[in-house]
């Protein structure tokens, strides 16, 4: 079970909904469930439009994920991974800070997921 805390100045307020283990819904998916209203277009990773922070909440390792070759190519394009960051997700599969909701899976892990309203704002 995880707790995603979503949060937006185009939001009153934040809102943590609970994402069940096991479940492989995108964070785009589980928002749109909760009517969150994160901008997305193609919901495949090609637009950008959907673009996340996502920051951890409890103090432990980040559980490991490798970026698909098409989300590192649209955050690289979109110009928010560091050169750091795109060594640690090629070599050491941890995940950056920016992601695209669409392509995004939540883990086992708490987290916060910041969004702009702005489609592929940062
Ligand atoms: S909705 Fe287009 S990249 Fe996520």
């Amino acid at each position: 079970m995880a707790n995603i805390t979503f949060t937006s100045p185009i939001m009153h307020r934040d809102k943590t909904v609970y994402a069940v283990a096991g479940d492989t819904k995108t964070i785009l998916a589980l928002a749109d469930e909760h009517k969150i209203p994160i901008p997305f277009e193609c919901r495949d990773g090609n637009c950008g439009s959907c673009l996340i922070e996502v920051s951890y909440v409890e103090d432990k390792p980040k559980m490991g994920m490798a970026l698909t070759e098409k989300e590192k190519a649209r955050l690289k394009e979109l110009q928010v991974l560091s050169a750091e960051e795109i060594e640690d997700a090629e070599v050491r599969d941890m995940p950056p800070r920016f992601r695209l909701a669409c392509q995004y899976i939540a883990r086992h892990e708490d987290v916060r997921v910041s969004f702009t309203g702005t489609p592929g704002g940062s």
